[in-house]
């Protein structure tokens, strides 16, 4: 089955000193989910943002919160994060000794179930997991910072992940050097959810976030198209 195409902005490479209106322009130039990137300085080499920014984010749009926790330990922090209006969570299958548990915290907060894993890890780690999760996000980067390139070698585990899915109505995204070049092989590879942080917000303008999510969605859509 597939889930349809999202388009999920990834406010890390948004402008920090006005992320209320730019979480705003973005839903409004046809957003589908917001991407929120939360970096500890220790499970990756960079910091980003916690709960209370979310927090104050959520009155700025009513689109889905898709948070993406990029912390070790995560367990702690969870319903943190589920307060703070996250709709969705997702840990990384690296970050912690007990990977069901963290996921059925969250399932148990009342939020969607991610699982993500970095590129080098194979995807035998989510195997045994795919009966607790919505998502499951493959890192196409080894996460930390936007505006790095897509590794090639993504597009074969995308594939695999997609055929392990089956017909599970599990999301599939894909996260990292997201842009319209390589789209169409995420969606003929069977990724539906597309993170984009620089290929949306690089260039800055409010005005030029409708026209760069509409060509990321053609291209996604296209490449789609071009699979089936
Ligand atoms: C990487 C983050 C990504 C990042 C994507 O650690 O998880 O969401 O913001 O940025 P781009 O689209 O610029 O590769
Ligand atoms: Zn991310």
């Amino acid at each position: 089955m597939s889930l349809p195409i999202r388009i999920a902005p990834s406010i890390l490479a948004a402008d920090f000193a006005k992320l209320g209106q730019e979480v705003r322009d973005v839903t409004a130039a046809g957003a589908d989910w917001i991407h929120l990137d939360v970096m500890d300085g220790h499970f990756v080499p960079n910091i980003s943002f916690g709960p209370d920014v979310i927090a104050s984010l959520r009155s700025y749009t009513q689109a889905t919160f898709d948070c993406h926790l990029m912390i070790s330990p995560a367990d702690p922090y969870l319903e943190a994060f589920a307060k703070a209006g996250c709709d969705r969570i997702t840990v990384h299958a690296e970050a912690g000794p007990h990977l069901h548990r963290s996921l059925q915290t969250i399932r148990h907060l009342g939020k969607k179930v991610g699982v993500t894993i970095n590129p080098a890890t194979p995807l035998s780690a989510v195997e045994n997991v795919l009966d607790d999760v919505d998502l499951i996000l493959i890192m196409s980067v080894n996460p930390g910072f936007g505006g790095q390139k897509f590794i090639p070698a993504m597009v074969d585990k995308i594939q695999q992940a997609k055929s392990l899915i089956g017909d599970r109505p599990i999301e599939l995204e894909v996260d990292g050097g997201v842009t319209v070049e390589t789209a169409p092989a995420i969606a003929a590879a069977g990724g539906n959810v597309f993170v984009a942080g620089s290929a949306i917000f690089k260039g800055g303008a409010a005005d030029h976030y409708r026209k760069a999510i509409a060509d990321l969605r053609e291209a996604a859509e296209g490449g789609r198209v071009g699979s089936s």
